[in-house]
């Protein structure tokens, strides 16, 4: 199951909407006879993969799946069927299906059959794999992740607001790698007047995002802005109050080719709530927030956030009023839901890159 992981993650930025998955068939002694993965949305799935790539070898094989194989027909045939069609003696299965049309339906299938069929091996792994598309099933929203760069003393920017560049360059290259992975890269007003962003993975990644500013009036977006004058490259949607909705500047922007999305709620968090909303409407899976202390806050203050990925520079900047990462109203008290779970460090240079999931998080 552990080599199936492996192999699904191949998959990651692929086949989204869809969950990475993958599969290994092996002999009755767990020889390895073949494996496979989802590659592609709209392509085969794991297990078609591999039951391809085995032929005959599966006539009394054992398949290695990390999530419960499908029942329903949707862009392809059920894949439960055709395990059994495959003649598999054992099936061991990660997970089930969070999907609601399929949640047990692939096992009860598989048993039915006749075949003996384990589930939960490595479930935590399987589960951790699929987070994004979870949430996305159960909760209609796409996972969060939070990116920054800070400083050694926790600074995103300077007190005058300078931030080029807190992390090196081969940070800001594995933030480009982000980026190819994602559905939707969102920041805030502050940021768009600030840094003139452009928000597009360079080099081009697996997937392109949608760019959304969340700004209240859509003033931070302007004609010889970077994000216009990229509107070409990849769709940009404005967040902004209902109430802008009218004004001359978001008609404007409209006519220009932004996309035009309002919010009615005036609390902060609850209007990110909405927005999420109608990204999960979109199928959006996954969004990656690169923005200042404002929107970040709100996002915390939201428990909108499931991932983070911060760079910590060893540099040194000060200042009562430069900006720390996380503004908004915070916790009162440190609590659990403040810890980060699975942690991972890596370096880059001399970057530190600090990765993982927040324990309050939905997967
Ligand atoms: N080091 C890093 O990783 C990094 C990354 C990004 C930015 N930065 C730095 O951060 C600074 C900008 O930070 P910031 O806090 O001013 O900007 P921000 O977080 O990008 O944007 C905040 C602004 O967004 C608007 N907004 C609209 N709806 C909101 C909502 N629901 N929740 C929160 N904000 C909402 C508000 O402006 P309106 O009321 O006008 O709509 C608010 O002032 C810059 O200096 C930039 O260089 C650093």
């Amino acid at each position: 199951m552990q080599h199936a992981l492996q192999v699904a993650r191949q998959g990651l930025g692929h086949v989204e909407p869809n969950p990475a998955v993958g599969a290994v068939i092996v002999d009755e002694n767990l020889n390895w006879i073949a494996d496979g993965f989802h590659q592609k949305f709209g392509g085969p799935h794991a297990e078609i993969d591999a039951i391809a790539a085995a032929g005959e070898r599966t006539r009394g094989a054992e398949l290695f799946v990390t999530l419960e194989p499908c029942s329903h027909h949707g862009k392809t045939p059920p894949c439960a069927d055709a395990v059994i069609a495959a003649g598999f003696r054992r099936v061991v299965i990660g997970c089930q299906d969070p999907a609601p049309h399929v949640a047990g339906n692939g096992i009860a299938r598989i048993q039915e059959a006749g075949i003996d069929v384990a589930v939960g091996v490595c479930e935590d792994e399987a589960i951790d794999l699929i987070a994004p598309f979870r949430k996305l099933m159960l909760q209609k929203q796409p996972w969060v992740h939070a990116k920054w760069a800070m400083t050694l003393d926790g600074r995103i920017a300077t007190r005058t607001g300078h931030s080029k560049w807190i992390s090196n360059e081969q940070s800001r290259a594995e933030v480009h790698r982000l980026r190819g992975h994602m559905d939707a890269i969102i920041t805030g007003a502050g940021t768009v007047r600030a840094d003139n962003p452009t928000l597009t993975a360079r080099p081009a990644g697996p997937r392109k995002a949608m760019r959304v500013v969340v700004d209240t009036d859509g003033g931070s977006i302007v004609s010889d802005g970077n994000l216009l004058k990229t509107i070409n490259e990849a769709p940009l949607l404005l967040c902004a109050a209902e109430a802008s909705a009218t004004s001359d500047h978001v008609k404007m922007l409209a006519g220009l080719g932004v996309e035009v999305f309002t919010t009615s709620k005036t609390d902060r968090s609850a209007a990110l709530a909405q927005l999420l909303a109608e990204l999960g409407r979109r199928n959006i899976t996954n969004v990656l927030v690169e923005a200042g202390s404002g929107l970040l806050g709100s996002f915390f203050d939201g428990r909108h956030v499931d991932e983070v990925h911060v760079f910590v520079a060893p540099k040194i900047v000060g200042g009562t009023g430069a900006l720390s990462p996380i503004g908004g109203q915070g916790m009162a008290q440190v609590s659990e839901d403040a810890s980060i779970n699975s942690m991972l460090v890596q370096q880059f240079g001399n970057d530190l890159l600090i990765e993982g999931r927040l324990r309050s998080s939905a997967s």
